[in-house]
């Protein structure tokens, strides 16, 4: 039974709960997580417990690592910037690299998944970045729990927790605080960035020096300050996991929560003491604009951040050269420098001693350009807003249109979408574009709400409007502000099937054709001089899935060509309503 049909008396729904919504993510997430499928487990979701099987995975001896933990308040940036695709790396990251500590492989993945309202595609992206997380670990997502909690987190929030069972062969598992000793090397392997921790304090610095995630970011150029600070964590099992198993890796400490002047001391005894000079490794960009923009004083830095290094592995005098070669050799953008050395502890000194600790508070010695989250985007021709609502697969098709060097005729200066968090967004930010959010909710009519959709256009200095999938119907006095310089795409082919369940229509129809149709707008939906229209066979096997894919095709085909007509002054609507092709 459907939630919609509970029609008398109260139903689950009417509490805020969708259990339709809650099987629609089910479908969806299960190749995701059968993708997983690993030696030990087929990773099928549906059961009411997940299944290992360790003499499968090979083990003769296994001892069980399990690891549980959090993305903690990184998830507030990824739900202010709508960027929800890169979290779920972030949470397998912390549980898998802290059972590398102890020389585990990571086999399997749960993951807890709690929000206000389930919007489906927020939480299908968020377990594809888990899975993801999972694919780079070697693990199986072997299930997971979605709960959906009204009033008990604010709709648009979720939170996320996991945990990873993993295992290590008896006589290979490493402790770290029994077999490092005095003149042991140690080994900083690099982080990707702030990875999950100390975000309460970032955030700080971002609030305190007046920024928004969407500013051109401070320290890294061509992207925004939230995909910078996003960077998903980086996971260091394929990569370290060869050296624990040949015997290389007396000790791993994943800097985690607390930094390195935390987490060192957890795999060294207490006679024991880690001395680190910080002019051995690269401290990231953004560390240093984090410890100058908020002035953190280095220690603390030490005791929040990784700052620069993830993993820290201590090996003997003779392996340390074959260590570091060996992770930079792994592939991807492995650096790892041999950072210090173990030595005996004098007695109530600290546990992490770092010479040169001020490096990790320098300046950045480039300033910061100002059109640095604009990248290379071309300034020329006709200013252009899109208008969206959802996906924005039409959008990317303009804007990748746009980024061609012969694209010369136009340029989007600022994408609008009514609904925060829409994967629309999250394209334009990734091309550097402005964004702006002008929720729908709230307005007494729909000519206010167009009021300020129009001041915002204006402020932009827009001269064409695109809608790509806006869902709003716009109120006559807008439309005639816009007229002959605003464009909508239909998928069908009109005048057939106007309204938003065109592909229904046609299929409900029987015929053979459909397609899509740009055109001028006017105040009556779907109507309007015809631009460009572009046919697809509809065929008899078509689901709306099937025939919707199809249509898009060729919307990415039309759209950018019907931009192009408008913008060189190619076609014009007349003021007798006719389109005029020149
Ligand atoms: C497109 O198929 C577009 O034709 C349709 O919304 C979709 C948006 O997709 N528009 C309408 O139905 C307007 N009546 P997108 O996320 O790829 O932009």
């Amino acid at each position: 039974m459907a939630d919609d049909e509970a029609s008398s008396g109260l139903s689950y729904a009417s509490a805020g709960v969708s259990i339709d919504a809650g099987n629609h993510l089910v479908d969806l997430i299960k190749p995701l997580a059968k993708a997983t499928a690993r030696s030990g487990c087929d990773a099928a979701l549906g059961g009411f417990g997940g299944l290992f099987d360790l003499k499968a995975a090979g083990y003769r001896d296994p001892v069980l690592v399990m690891g549980t933990d959090g993305v903690g308040t990184k998830l507030k940036i990824a739900q202010t910037c709508g960027h929800h695709d890169t979290v779920g790396q972030d949470l397998v990251a912390m549980c898998v690299n802290d059972i590398l500590a102890h020389g585990a492989e990571p086999l399997a993945y749960l993951d807890y998944f709690a929000c206000g309202k389930l919007e489906v595609e927020t939480a299908r992206q968020v377990v594809a970045g888990i899975a993801e997380g999972c694919r780079i670990a070697g693990c199986a997502l072997l299930g997971g729990e979605t709960a959906e909690m009204p009033s008990f987190y604010a709709s648009g929030e979720y939170d996320l927790a996991g945990f990873a069972v993993g295992a290590a062969e008896r006589d290979q598992l490493i402790f770290g605080t029994d077999t490092a000793q005095a003149g042991d090397v140690v080994i900083g392997v690099a982080s990707s960035g702030v990875h999950s921790n100390g975000f309460s304090l970032v955030r700080r610095v971002v609030t305190d020096r007046g920024l928004s995630y969407s500013d051109a970011c401070p320290f890294q150029e061509g992207t925004t300050l939230g995909r910078a600070l996003l960077a998903p964590t980086k996971i260091y099992c394929k990569l370290l996991l060869p050296l624990i198993r040949n015997g290389s890796v007396k000790a791993f400490a994943h800097i985690t929560g607390g930094g390195l002047l935390e987490n060192i001391p957890r795999v060294l005894s207490k006679d024991q003491a880690a001395h680190l000079d910080a002019a051995q490794w690269d401290v990231l960009p953004v560390f240093r604009w984090l410890a100058t923009s908020g002035g953190i004083a280095p220690r603390e830095m030490a005791r929040t951040f990784n700052c620069g290094l993830g993993a820290v592995v201590i090996t003997s005098p003779s392996r340390a050269d074959d260590v570091i070669a060996a992770i930079r050799s792994g592939g991807g953008d492995h650096a790892a420098w041999r950072i210090g050395h173990i030595k005996s502890r004098v007695e109530n000194t600290e546990q992490v001693l770092i010479d040169n600790i001020d490096r990790l508070v320098e300046p950045l010695c480039t300033p910061p350009s100002p059109s640095a989250a604009s990248g290379t985007r071309s300034t020329h021709g006709k200013r252009v807003a899109v208008l969206i609502s959802g996906s924005g697969t039409n959008l990317q098709a303009l804007i990748d249109d746009l980024n061609k060097p012969s694209s010369q005729h136009a340029h989007i200066v600022l994408v609008i979408s009514n609904k925060d968090g829409v994967r629309g967004l999250e394209r334009a930010q990734k091309a550097g574009i402005p964004t702006k959010v002008i929720s729908h909710k709230g307005f007494k009519d729909r000519s206010e709400y167009d009021e300020l959709l129009h001041q915002a256009l204006v402020e932009a200095q827009a001269e064409i409007v695109v809608l790509a999938g806006f869902m709003r119907i716009l109120s006559e006095q807008f439309v005639s502000k816009w007229k002959g310089r605003m464009l909508n795409i239909h998928p069908s082919l009109l005048p057939s099937f106007r309204g938003h369940t065109a592909h229904e229509q046609v299929l409900a129809s029987g015929v053979r054709l459909s397609g899509c149709t740009v055109h001028f707008v006017e105040a009556e939906v779907d109507a309007g001089g015809i631009i460009v229209q572009e046919c697809v066979p509809v065929l008899p096997a078509d689901t709306l899935e099937a025939l919707q894919d199809r249509v898009k095709a060729v919307e990415h085909k039309a759209y950018p060509e019907a931009l192009r007509l408008l913008a060189t002054g190619l076609v014009r609507l007349a003021d007798n309503g006719q389109v005029v092709f020149t």
